[in-house]
């Protein structure tokens, strides 16, 4: 469980900032475009978006982009408290598995706020991923 809730406008920012960068993606082959911020304990916001390639696996998730431009920025000793998920057609997205096993390696114990079933939905990354991998 994450250890405290981010304050109401701390969840704001971090949702606006996700917005904010959505607008960046580049998704010519699904036409769905995804932003992502993180929250880290220092206090700080990266954000992100998906990055897509004629070569689809090659495609990189709004959540990975913000966490792995955090890391270039400040290096690897990332702890992740928040990730906010956001996308253009409004419709539900949690976070793919590969970027539940990301943001779980920086932030196990991270708050994911995502469209859900009825909004904007709250959850433990534990709860999203159970049993994460780690060595
Ligand atoms: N996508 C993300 O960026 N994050 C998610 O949480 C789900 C999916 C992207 C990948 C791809 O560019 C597009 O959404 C459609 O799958």
């Amino acid at each position: 469980m994450p250890k405290k809730k981010p304050p109401a406008g701390t969840r704001d920012r971090l949702l606006r900032s996700a917005r904010k960068v959505m607008k960046n993606a580049y998704a010519p082959f699904s036409n769905f475009r995804v932003g992502a911020a993180i929250l880290t304990s220092k206090g700080q916001v990266f954000v992100g978006c998906n990055v897509e390639n004629s070569s689809y696996g090659m495609t990189n998730c709004a959540e990975r982009t913000a966490i792995f431009s955090a890391i270039a920025k400040h290096g690897p000793e990332l702890e992740i408290c928040a990730v906010a998920v956001v996308n253009d057609h409004g419709v539900p997205c949690s976070p793919c598995g590969a970027c539940r096993q990301v943001i779980f390696e920086f932030g196990p114990e991270a708050l994911v706020l995502f469209r859900g079933q009825s909004g904007t939905e709250q959850m433990a990354i534990t709860k999203l991923l159970p049993e994460g991998f780690r060595l």
